[in-house]
């Protein structure tokens, strides 16, 4: 179930002091590890212009994002929570992958290009919003801004509308409710029944299938690279522990101290990752941290 940690509301992180520069994983560790596995957050997508859900970003109109990320507000509100994804779909379709995206996508080249195959790598993010879908294998855990999911009939489909209904049309720029009827939201073509953005939220379960897909890849995971998540929300927030309570070392990318690790390299994810995971522009640039 997609649950959000206890110690969200209270905790206090000291912000880490971004050393900039080449700051690089132990290549030894990089060249040998066996299954790498990518686990990313926000964070991987704000410097192409996405919010983070915590923190800053997190506010829309005048909702906290997380509060409108539940069963129970689309329920109370389905104008409300309809304009808010209308909002994110908009605001993602206007966004391009960014240098952290790209160094995934060419790390995961590299590995699938090196002879004799020694390496394996996954994806698995967080992210709603499908810029990283040029990774070829990439689990989206959390669903998709880009999908939807009849609340009457069930059928789940992609949908890249814009707008997603017509009456959603400049909501996007209202500081205000529109409280639009239901016959106005996204309705199904099957059945006609109320559409809901296909995405995992609060108090929701994963699908089993993502979460047996997802144990697959962290049971052989030997390299875990935490990227751009607070670390707040569960399942995700798991495993990392769980990696290293199997022996597997855990680096961690993000603007500010999260999780405990045995690489940590404070700095935007985009400045970050090429050089750490030795993708950029084909330069070996590497130190040990
Ligand atoms: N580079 C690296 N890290 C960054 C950057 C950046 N440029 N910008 C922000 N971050 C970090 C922040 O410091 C924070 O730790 O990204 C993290 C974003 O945290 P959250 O907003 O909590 O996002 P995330 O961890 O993905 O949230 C998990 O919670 O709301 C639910 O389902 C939603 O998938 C989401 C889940």
């Amino acid at each position: 179930m997609l649950q959000e940690s206890a110690k969200a509301s209270s905790l206090e992180r000291s912000q880490g002091q971004y050393q900039g520069g080449p700051q690089l994983i132990d290549v030894t560790l990089l060249k040998t590890s066996k299954h790498i596995v990518a686990l990313c957050g926000a964070g991987l997508s704000a410097e192409s212009g996405v919010p983070t859900f915590r923190g800053e970003g997190g506010f829309w109109r005048t909702f906290q994002a997380t509060e409108l990320a539940t069963p129970k507000a689309f329920e109370k509100n389905p104008s409300r929570v309809w304009e808010f994804y209308h909002y994110r779909r908009e605001l993602v379709l206007t966004k391009k992958p960014n240098r952290a995206h790209k160094a995934l996508v060419d790390f995961e080249k590299k590995v699938l290009s090196a002879d004799p195959k020694t390496q394996t790598f996954a994806v698995i993010t967080q992210n709603v919003d499908g810029l990283s879908s040029n990774i070829k294998n990439l689990i989206e855990m959390h669903g998709s801004l880009f999908k939807t999911r009849c609340t009457k009939c069930g059928d789940r489909r992609e949908n890249y509308d814009s707008p997603i209904a017509l009456a959603l049309k400049g909501t996007e720029n209202s500081q205000f409710d529109i409280n639009l009827p239901i016959e106005k939201l996204p309705s199904c073509s099957k059945c006609k029944g109320l559409l809901r953005p296909d995405v995992v939220w609060f108090e929701e379960c994963l699908d089993n299938d993502i979460l047996m897909k997802i144990n697959v890849e962290l049971e052989r995971c030997d390299l875990l690279l935490v990227i751009g998540t607070s670390g707040l929300v569960y399942p995700a927030a798991a495993y990392a522990s769980f990696v290293s309570a199997r022996g597997g070392k855990i680096a961690v990318f993000n603007i500010e101290k999260t999780y405990d690790a045995d690489f940590e390299f404070i700095g935007p994810c985009g400045e970050v990752l090429g050089n750490a995971l030795m993708v950029n522009d084909g330069e070996d640039k590497h130190e040990v941290v």
